[in-house]
């Protein structure tokens, strides 16, 4: 299973929070694996991405669907890639009809929404899961925090602020970090050969029946 794209958190009708996720990482990593053989399911945010031959995808807008979507999949899958910018906080309240300037707060309440990575952290058993870190600061020591809190087997770390890496460009330029402490850098290269990478690694992990 690989989450992609960003997610939504509505306002009003017309309103939502959301992040620059074009969904490109994601999609390339479903692809990759699913040109290498394997049965891939794409849980993906909106974006405007056509969904790559022979994959199901499971469209969703906010976290909680993106979540439900995970949560409920979960125990069909040998591995979980979330690759999605899924939103960390929702508006408190959404309204059910369009918000009119003149009667706007200023101030926006927003809650947490709660971390799809950390629920999987406690019921995953055996499952591989790789999660991501898009930092513009402090790469390594984020992507270290987010792999030990969020228990997972690999982290893949990108830091957005390079002009050829991150958010809507076809490039990335990532460090593959373990819970061992080794790390690998990648030079810049297309999403599509990151993917690669990734898709390689897991395989490496897996037993020979599901890879
Ligand atoms: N993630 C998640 N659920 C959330 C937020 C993030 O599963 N509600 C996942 C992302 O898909 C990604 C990883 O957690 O694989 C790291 O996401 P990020 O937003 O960088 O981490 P946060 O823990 O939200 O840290 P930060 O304080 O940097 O926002």
């Amino acid at each position: 299973m690989v989450t992609a794209g960003p997610t939504r958190e509505p306002l009003d009708p017309v309103r939502f929070i959301s992040n620059r996720s074009s969904g490109k990482m994601g999609y390339a990593i479903a692809a990759a694996a699913r040109l290498r053989g394997h049965d891939v399911l794409l849980v993906s945010g909106p974006v405007a991405l056509e969904v790559p031959a022979g994959i199901r995808r499971i469209m969703v807008e906010t976290a909680e669907q993106m979540q439900q979507a995970v949560i409920g999949n979960l125990d069909t899958v040998d591995a979980l890639v979330m690759a999605a910018a899924v939103a960390d906080w929702r508006p408190a309240v959404v309204h059910r009809q369009k918000q009119k300037k003149s009667k706007m707060e200023a101030v926006l309440q927003l809650e947490p929404v709660p971390d799809i990575l950390a629920q999987v952290a406690g019921i995953k058993g055996s499952r591989l899961v790789v999660g991501f870190a898009a930092e513009t600061e402090n790469l390594l020591g984020e992507a270290r925090r987010k792999l030990s809190a969020k228990r997972l087997d690999m982290i893949v770390a990108n830091d957005v602020t390079a002009p050829d890496a991150g958010f809507e460009v076809d490039t990335n330029r990532v460090v593959l970090v373990w819970p061992d402490g080794s790390s690998r850098e990648l030079p810049c290269m297309p999403k599509s050969e990151v993917a690669q990478y990734i898709i390689e690694w897991l395989e490496k992990q897996l037993p020979a029946s599901t890879a």
